[in-house]
């Protein structure tokens, strides 16, 4: 058997884009509430767009998203039926404190989320919980500027020490920050910022940065005291750079661009700020202050392990200009024409995920966790309702042998692997419901209309068997479709 005994095999979901339920349980508004189905979207998760109220004539997806607060039962059942070892999920900030600043939890946010782990524990399944996934309470943005003010470390470890103290036994996998260098590239989602006129975006950008990683590292710190058996994780949008030629100046170009990402990973995981970075703010003149504990915050709490979201490699070239592009998670990419394409333009490249297990594990020499990976598609059921997604299966098969590879091969270590989107959910770029992830199909379309209704697709059954034999099968024919 090449994958560990207790390997952790699972799948992913996050707050703002499966709960819904943004005004119920003393809820409040958050950040991405306010992200809107349509043309806007990207400007507002970008920032340069200030959207913070409902306003008449959109479309707000997460206001009802699934609705998974009124069905976890139903939902964790059929993740248990899979077999699902672990189930990642994240905490909404706002239903725990509603205003961010408050002085005390909402007791009926903290209760919500008690039920949902033992729930889990019941049917034996391992919770790991992201405590900050695309979510920043909108008092927080609209009163305090959300990451650029410093105040956001305290309110942020306030809400940490909260949830780690509550939650003890309960949950023993935490990673701190969503995709944290998805603040570089969409502030507003990664950081609830919206600019200023005249604002420095790269200086404000890296200050928020600052704050959330040294954040993340008192987290970290909590973590341990509360729990010696916590493992704490940082979380990357990962997928590495290839230079489009062999020109040196290409590769030069994707080392570049792979430090963006690796600059948050460089200090979580090794304590303190890499020289590319200090030397980047230095040429730039970028004023990031930082307080004089704030080396040592970090250098004391790096996390137990590296996690990170995984859907495509990326390509570069110092000529950018000269190429076609396509789209990619979080950001665009030259398309690279070696590389097959989903209906919504992202790169399929299982290698690259090998490749990128490959670099971080060398760079890191810590355990490593895919917390995010799959294929967004359309899925259109027959005419009894069910969905053949063999193209689902194959994605996610492909993707699975490449890991195994890592770890057989190459020697990688590996904890667990959890699919994007184990049950379709809001997507997080566009707002649609149609570029469904899930081994479980949830009525509803990008209007908002539907039953909600649950049912099982064929990756269903197939991954059920996938965890059955710890990743030994991913073939499709010999899955049973009768239970
Ligand atoms: C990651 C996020 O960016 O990729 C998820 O952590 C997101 O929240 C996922 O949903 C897939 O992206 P999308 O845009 O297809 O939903």
């Amino acid at each position: 058997m090449v994958l560990p005994k207790n390997f952790l095999w699972g799948g992913a979901t996050a707050a703002n884009q499966a709960e819904g339920g943004v005004l119920d349980g003393g809820r409040g508004l958050s950040n991405i509430d306010m992200m809107p189905h349509g043309a806007e979207r990207k400007k507002v998760a970008t920032g340069d767009k200030k959207m913070l109220s409902w306003e008449d004539n959109y479309y707000y997806p997460a206001k009802k998203a699934i609705d998974m607060y009124h069905h976890y039962m139903e939902d964790i059942k059929l993740f248990a039926e899979m077999g699902f070892k672990v189930y990642r999920m994240s905490l909404s900030w706002s239903r725990i404190f509603p205003n961010g600043d408050d002085e005390k939890p909402n007791e009926e946010g903290l209760l919500f989320y008690e039920k949902i782990f033992k729930e889990l524990r019941k049917y034996g399944i391992e919770p790991l919980v992201t405590i900050a996934h695309f979510d920043v309470p909108l008092n927080l943005i609209e009163n305090y500027g959300s990451w650029r003010n410093r105040k956001l470390i305290d309110l942020f470890v306030r809400y940490a020490r909260t949830v780690l103290t509550r939650y003890k036994g309960l949950v023993k996998y935490w990673l701190t920050i969503n995709e944290i260098n998805i603040l570089l590239h969409q502030p507003f989602v990664g950081g609830g910022i919206v600019f200023e006129e005249g604002e420095n975006k790269e200086e404000v950008k890296y200050q928020a940065a600052h704050h959330q990683l040294v954040a993340s590292a008192l987290a970290t710190k909590i973590a341990h005291e509360v729990d010696a058996e916590n493992q704490v994780g940082c979380m990357l949008a990962g997928g590495n750079n290839y230079p489009y030629t062999c020109r040196p100046e290409d590769y030069q170009e994707a080392i570049n661009r792979d430090r963006e990402g690796y600059f948050f990973i460089d200090v979580q995981a090794r304590g303190k700020y890499p020289n590319y970075a200090l030397k980047k703010f230095e040429r730039e003149n970028l004023n990031i202050v930082m307080e004089s504990e704030d080396a040592d915050i970090l250098a004391a709490s790096p996390v137990d392990f590296v996690s990170f979201s995984y859907y495509s490699s990326r390509t570069v070239s110092a000529h950018p200009e000269d190429y076609e592009h396509t789209t990619g998670n979080v950001f665009g990419t030259i398309k690279n024409p070696n590389l097959p394409s989903s209906a919504w333009g992202w790169q399929i490249d299982p290698l690259g995920l090998r490749n990128s297990l490959n670099q971080m594990y060398d760079r890191y020499q810590k355990p490593l966790f895919i917390v995010e990976n799959g294929l967004g598609a359309v899925d259109v059921p027959d005419e009894n309702g069910f969905i053949d997604d063999e193209y689902r299966i194959e994605y996610i098969r492909q993707h699975i042998q490449a890991f195994k590879d890592a770890v057989e091969v190459d020697g990688v270590e590996l904890l667990g692997y959890t699919t994007w989107g184990c049950i379709d959910l809001i997507s997080a770029s566009t707002g649609q419901m149609s570029k469904r992830y899930g081994f479980i199909y949830v009525d509803r379309d990008d209007e908002g209309n539907g039953t909600l209704k649950r049912s099982k697709k064929k990756s269903f059954y197939w991954y059920k068997q996938v965890i059955e034999s710890n990743g030994e099968n991913l073939s499709s024919k010999t899955i049973s479709l009768s239970n």
